[in-house]
Formats: C-alpha cells, sequence, structure tokens
C-alpha cells in the first residue's frame, strides 16, 4: 500500500490504472480504524480494482465543543490495518493540503440534514455541511467508481445518497451494514472514550434497538409501542437519549404508523464524554 498525502499525488497514482480502465473503490474515514471501517475496505476489495482509504479528521464537521482536539489519532496502526485488509492506497491530506485554499463553497443538502443529529439542539445541519463539503471533494480528487459507507451512520450515507443523486456525481454509493462488538455495542472511534462503567450502559443503546425489533416483529405492533420498549431499556440504564425516532428510511419523514416501508429506529445519547448513536432498519 502507498500513503499519498497531496490531492496531486493521489490523482496522478490513479490516472494510469483509470487510464487501463480498472474501477476505483473510495473509503472515506476519520481514522482510528476498527473492524467497522475494516468491513468498507474489504468490501471495496471485493468489488473494486484498487482500494483508496481517505484518512482525515475534517475540522469543518466538529462544532465548537466538540471533540476535534480529542480525537483519536494512530496514522501508523491505520495505515498497517489498511494496507492488511487490502487498500492499495491510503490518502492522509493535512487541513492544509484539503483548505489551505480558503472555503468560499459548501455544498449543503437541505431539510434531510435538519432532523436527527442535524437538529439545531442536537449537532446541527453545520455538521453535515461539513461532511457532504469534503465527500464531495474527495469525490472529485479520487473520482471513484464505488463509494462506501456505513449503515452504523444511517444519516450520513442517506444525505450523501441525496447529494450524489441531485449533483450527479458519477459515482455508485454503497452502504454496508454496522459492525458490533460481539455484546451488541456498535464499532465507534469515540467508543475509545468509554470507562468500563460507561461502556456497560452504553450497551442499553443496541438493547434498546433490539427491543424495539422484537417489538416490530410481533403481531400487534405500533410506532409507540416499538419507541415505548425502546425507551424503556434506556431508562432502566438511567439512559436519557438525545433523541429515539423512528423515521421513514429513505426519506427520514417521520412515521406516526407502520405503513409497510422501512422503517429507520435512531438513537443518539450521551454517555460520559463519548455522543454515541445507533440505529436499526425494521421492514427491510
Ligand atoms: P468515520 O466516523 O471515520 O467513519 C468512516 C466510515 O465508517 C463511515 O461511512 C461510517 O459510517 C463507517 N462506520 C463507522 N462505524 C461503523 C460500524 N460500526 N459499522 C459499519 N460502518 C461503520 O463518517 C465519517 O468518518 C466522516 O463523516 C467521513 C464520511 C469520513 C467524512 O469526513
Amino acid at each position: 500500500m502507498r500513503t499519498v498525502a497531496t490531492k496531486e499525488a493521489l490523482r496522478e497514482a490513479l490516472r494510469e490504472p483509470r487510464r487501463a480502465g480498472r474501477t476505483i473503490g473510495l473509503v472515506p474515514t476519520m481514522g482510528a480504524l476498527h473492524e467497522g471501517h475494516l468491513s468498507l475496505i474489504r468490501a471495496a476489495r471485493g468489488r473494486c480494482d484498487v482500494v483508496v482509504v481517505t484518512l482525515f479528521v475534517n475540522p469543518t464537521q466538529f462544532g465548537p465543543g466538540e471533540d476535534l482536539d480529542a480525537y483519536p489519532h494512530d496514522f501508523d496502526r491505520d495505515a498497517e490495518l489498511a494496507a492488511e485488509h487490502g487498500a492499495d492506497l491510503m490518502f492522509a491530506p493535512s487541513v492544509e493540503e484539503m483548505y489551505g485554499g480558503g472555503v468560499a463553497t459548501a455544498v449543503e443538502v437541505t431539510e434531510l440534514t435538519e432532523v436527527l443529529c442535524g437538529a439545531p439542539e442536537h449537532r446541527g445541519s453545520d455538521h453535515f455541511r461539513g461532511v457532504t463539503t469534503v465527500v464531495a471533494k474527495l469525490l472529485n480528487i479520487a473520482r471513484p467508481d464505488v463509494a462506501f459507507f456505513g449503515q452504523k451512520d444511517a444519516q450520513q450515507a442517506i444525505v450523501i445518497r441525496r447529494m450524489v443523486e441531485d449533483l450527479d456525481f458519477p459515482v455508485r454509493i454503497d452502504v454496508e451494514p454496522t459492525v458490533r462488538e460481539h455484546d451488541g455495542l456498535a464499532m465507534s472511534s469515540r467508543n475509545r472514550y468509554l470507562s468500563a462503567g460507561e461502556r456497560e450502559r452504553a450497551l442499553a443503546l443496541s438493547a434498546a434497538l433490539d427491543a424495539a425489533e422484537a417489538v416490530a416483529a410481533s403481531d400487534e405492533s405500533s410506532v409507540d409501542a416499538i419507541l415505548d420498549a425502546a425507551r424503556a431499556r434506556l431508562a432502566d440504564a438511567g439512559i436519557d437519549p438525545e433523541y429515539l425516532e423512528a423515521r421513514d428510511a429513505e426519506d427520514l419523514s417521520p412515521v406516526q404508523s407502520l405503513n409497510g416501508r422501512p422503517i429507520l429506529v435512531a438513537v443518539a445519547a450521551r454517555i460520559g464524554r463519548a455522543r454515541l448513536i445507533d440505529n436499526v432498519l425494521i421492514g427491510t
């Protein structure tokens, strides 16, 4: 695996394979790689000829008071893991390389970014503007055939799909299932912030989603019953979530009743220093 730090070096490295008609897969990450990221790299390895992993802790998607400065870094380990799981190239630019020229332009997806994590009382839609702007840049720099994202960040994947559709990016978006620890906790770079006791409490998030799924599978279920079951499980662990909501899995519109369309049950909660999110798709 080769590591490159400049846009020009990445473009140059991809010139020949692209000319030869080899397909390019892109896996954008902020590093601190775990099994969730590695599953995306393996998926890309299985489907594309050239696999590019990007490692960039994007400052513009962190709000004031968020964990930008504390965000875990381990470049050597990340490079080793990415290579082991099939990456051909790692693009690890500096902030200067990505934003040195200043940023007068942003890519903003409306509506989808104003609910759940994007609600003003939570992370806010500026977070997603940071994400879509950097992903648009990465897509333009690498020009992949397929870009890989995780279902763990369900809203992010929906927002990126919409951006790609609305702006006619010539790329396919592939969304891979959430990878979990053996006990159900969704893998996240932010799990490192949890103490042993907090990690134990954090398990209530996936347990709450399991409870939601179980109710959904029963005969007389309703959206209220699904959310009540999840809320009760969170309350048992003393967790008052930032949000726990059921939304249409495609357009994130609110759902009041089960209408045969897939729904996304999504939760966010602060546990100690960590803000954790998780979700389950029901009816797919
Ligand atoms: P990051 O949090 O590093 O995640 C990179 C990719 O890994 C995202 O697509 C995310 O959904 C996926 N991922 C994280 N945890 C996962 C898990 N447990 N199972 C499956 N996939 C998982 O998301 C970002 O970075 C950034 O917003 C980024 C898209 C790179 C833009 O800066």
